[in-house]
């Protein structure tokens, strides 16, 4: 019997070769927010070794998007060009290719993570990482010492809807098979979401209606700007965990609006929305957000990815087996071991003919 890790998955027009998923994980490499022969060879190195789908990291949508000045971006038709290369490689490895599009809100212009992961300063000018404006639902900071935020008013919204837009459409044109929304980590579309950065007094602040209502526009909108026949995945984090904060209730109500949007697919994650060293935390054990996909994948009715410290096959087989998710994604075990889809293959099947007669008599 096959495993259910190594089953196919159709989502739309796409099929997954397996349900191993590499989730989108910042490399802060880009030039100007172009993709290079970096990004070519590392995201190659997860199709060889046998990932289902490739998620390429946090793509900004317009340049104050970005969390870094390493960031890849989608601002133009040249950024596009820039990736083709890699979409293109994936797929000639039989991976689906996927860029998760995102704007980083008032978590923009933070130092890279090696250069102290805060918001830049006056030390990084010497480096020429020069701080830019950050934008918000609401003049909320994440944390003390963090820039203010401006709040956006409709007009600039409404341009990021346009912008998230055109990146769908170069996304397309650069070959990729699934975008996924970044709504997740404390990012712009999180913090509309979450009642702790969203403390807007007209139709996008407030109850709950009110504050998904900028995060659906903007899935509805790429949702018609993405190929009828290519999915289109929305990651979350769904719950704060702090005071205050999003619940799985509201997440559970985001997810029954995705759907109802022709969302394809939940990635359930969790937290972010504050920089605080000290603010309440999800506990951080094995598997310790397969919950939040299993019940947004019941209560919600909608096809879910399970993420956070999947490392273990038969741990990811389980998962599936059990109809908790529909994909499982390995983040850092995968950076460990980019052949991390190979192996959990070798276990349940053997290795590759390409390399499967040499490393079965290696003993
Ligand atoms: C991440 N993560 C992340 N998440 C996201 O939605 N967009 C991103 O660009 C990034 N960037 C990123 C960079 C690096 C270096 C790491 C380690 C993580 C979170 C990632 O996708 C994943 O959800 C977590 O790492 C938890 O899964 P694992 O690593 O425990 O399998």
């Amino acid at each position: 019997m096959t495993a259910h890790l190594l089953s196919p998955a159709r989502l739309r027009g796409v099929t997954l070769r397996n349900r191993i998923v590499v989730p989108p994980m910042c490399q802060y490499s880009a030039e100007d927010g172009l993709a290079g022969d970096y990004h070519l060879v590392h995201y190659g190195r997860f199709a060889l070794g046998g990932a289902g789908l490739v998620i390429l990291e946090a793509t900004a949508v317009v340049p104050e998007g970005r969390i870094t000045h390493g960031d890849l971006g989608l601002w133009s038709d040249a950024h596009g060009e820039a990736l083709a290369r890699t979409a293109r490689f994936l797929k000639g490895q039989g991976a689906a290719a996927g860029l998760q599009l995102a704007h980083a809100g008032r978590k923009a212009s933070m130092q890279r993570p090696w250069f102290g992961n805060g918001p830049l300063g006056p030390d990084d000018l010497a480096r020429g990482d020069a701080p830019w404006p950050v934008v918000a639902p609401s003049a909320v900071p994440v944390d003390e010492g963090w820039l203010v935020p401006g709040e956006l008013d409709a007009a600039a919204m409404a341009a990021l809807v346009r912008a998230f837009e055109a990146a769908a459409t170069r996304a397309d044109r650069a070959g990729f098979d699934v975008i996924e929304l970044h709504c997740a980590h404390g990012y712009l579309l999180h913090s509309f979401l979450s009642p702790l950065s969203n403390w807007r007094s007209d139709a996008y602040g407030g109850d709950r209606a009110g504050r998904m209502r900028f995060p659906l526009e903007v899935a509805r909108a790429l949702r018609a700007a993405w190929p009828e026949d290519k999915p289109l995945f929305v990651r979350v984090s769904a719950v704060d965990g702090i005071e205050g904060g999003l619940t799985l209730d509201d997440t559970l109500a985001f997810a029954g609006e995705l759907r109802r949007a022709g969302i394809d697919l939940i990635d359930c994650s969790s937290g972010g929305i504050s920089g605080s060293a000290t603010a309440a935390r999800v506990q951080r054990d094995y598997g310790y957000q397969v919950d939040f996909a299993a019940r947004i994948r019941r209560e919600a009715e909608i096809p879910t990815m399970a993420v956070g410290l999947i490392v273990d096959p038969r741990q990811a087989e389980a998962v599936l087996a059990e109809g908790r998710a529909d994909l499982v994604a390995v983040g850092r075990e995968a950076l460990a071991d980019p052949n991390w889809a190979l192996r959990a293959r070798q276990g349940f099947e053997g290795w590759p003919a390409q390399a499967g007669w040499w490393l079965e008599r290696r003993a």
